[in-house]
């Protein structure tokens, strides 16, 4: 016999955690961290002067999509009950200022004017600001006679394409280079034009990462030269990342992102604990392929690894998560 706390004698072993999994339903019961179909947000690549969908090798089931097929899309996920997109644009010309990212009439401006006179307010638009899909070069920013990315002149490129996306009728913008002071130069801007309304969505602590590679197959986006080193994030720091969301919240930041996410789950669950702005996480395109790839192999079960994986994300603190998984993983969550 021993003594518990508070005074009674117990039998070893006391503590039966087991008790409490015996039964599905009380499994079911006794569960902490629950998805839901409203947390997921799913990225849509829609491409200029396509015709049809057109597959993306390292991203099997991903399509860029011709603003064509944008509305079906999009009404499939409705249908599952998800609610928020991440919109990309693959554009048709680059030059050294982006111009197609600011274009009134670009692809992406274009996506998101459509998908708004077709769904109203019912669907959550959200759109990346960013110039490297728009650049030769392939740089999250503009490139200065040096050959180094400029941020200031970069800042000044980014507000003017989040203007065109709240412009278009996105309800956040998502600014994505990793220049320092872009959401402030960004929130400036859109407030200096009546899009007061118009949240911003920082990406804060973008690592720089490999885990990006089978997107910049998907948006035409690797850099031409160097890397992104001098914006991205290291990966090894999380002191750096917790001083990004903060400069991020103290220039107007409505809501933070962590990028990637499997790896990231600490830094995940520091910025819950020290912020009070929801938390969003990106599980990025290489953690989708690399489940993808196993599946295929028949070497672990997509389903279960998807709901393990995106349920931890949550369980570590966000709130909202990005994944390429959103369709098959609302559908999981319909069953
Ligand atoms: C654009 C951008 C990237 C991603 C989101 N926005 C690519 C990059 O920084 O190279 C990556 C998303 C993914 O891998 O799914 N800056
Ligand atoms: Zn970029």
């Amino acid at each position: 016999m021993k003594t518990n706390r508070i005074g009674n004698s117990v039998s070893f072993p006391a503590l039966r955690l087991r008790r409490l999994r015996r039964t599905a339903a009380i499994r079911d019961l006794v569960q902490e961290t629950r998805l839901s179909v409203k947390d997921l947000i799913a990225p849509i690549f829609v491409q200029d002067g396509i015709k049809r969908p057109r597959a993306i090798e390292s991203m099997p089931e991903i399509y860029r999509l011709p603003t064509e097929s944008l509305i079906d899309e999009i009404q499939s996920l409705f249908d599952l009950g998800l609610r928020s997109v991440l919109l990309f644009g693959v554009p048709l010309r680059k030059d050294d200022s982006a111009s197609s990212a600011f274009d009134d009439t670009g692809v992406i401006q274009r996506a998101i004017s459509l998908v708004r006179k077709h769904f109203g307010n019912k669907i959550v638009i959200a759109t990346d600001v960013c110039l490297c899909q728009y650049t030769v070069h392939g740089h999250c920013g503009i490139v200065s006679k040096s050959g180094h990315v400029d941020n200031d002149s970069s800042i000044k490129t980014l507000a003017k394409v989040a203007a065109s996306h709240a412009s278009a009728g996105a309800d956040i913008v998502a600014p994505s280079a990793m220049m320092d002071g872009q959401v402030q130069e960004i929130r400036a801007v859109l407030d200096s034009r009546g899009f007061s309304d118009v949240a911003i969505m920082a990406y804060s602590a973008k690592h720089a990462s490999p885990l990006y590679a089978p997107f910049r197959d998907a948006a035409h986006s690797t850099p031409e030269f160097g890397d992104r080193r001098s914006y991205q994030m290291p990966f090894s720091n999380s002191k750096e990342a917790m001083r990004e969301i903060e400069a991020d919240i103290n220039e107007g930041a409505d809501i933070v992102m962590i990028k990637p996410a499997i790896p990231y789950l600490d830094i995940i669950h520091q910025a819950r604990n020290a912020t009070n702005v929801p938390v969003c996480a990106y599980s990025v395109s290489g953690e989708y392929s690399m489940i993808k790839a196993a599946a295929m192999e028949g070497w672990i079960d997509e389903d279960s690894v998807v709901t393990e994986f995106l349920t931890s994300i949550k369980r570590a603190g966000a709130g909202m998560i990005v994944t390429y998984h959103a369709k098959k993983m609302a559908e999981l969550l319909n069953r």
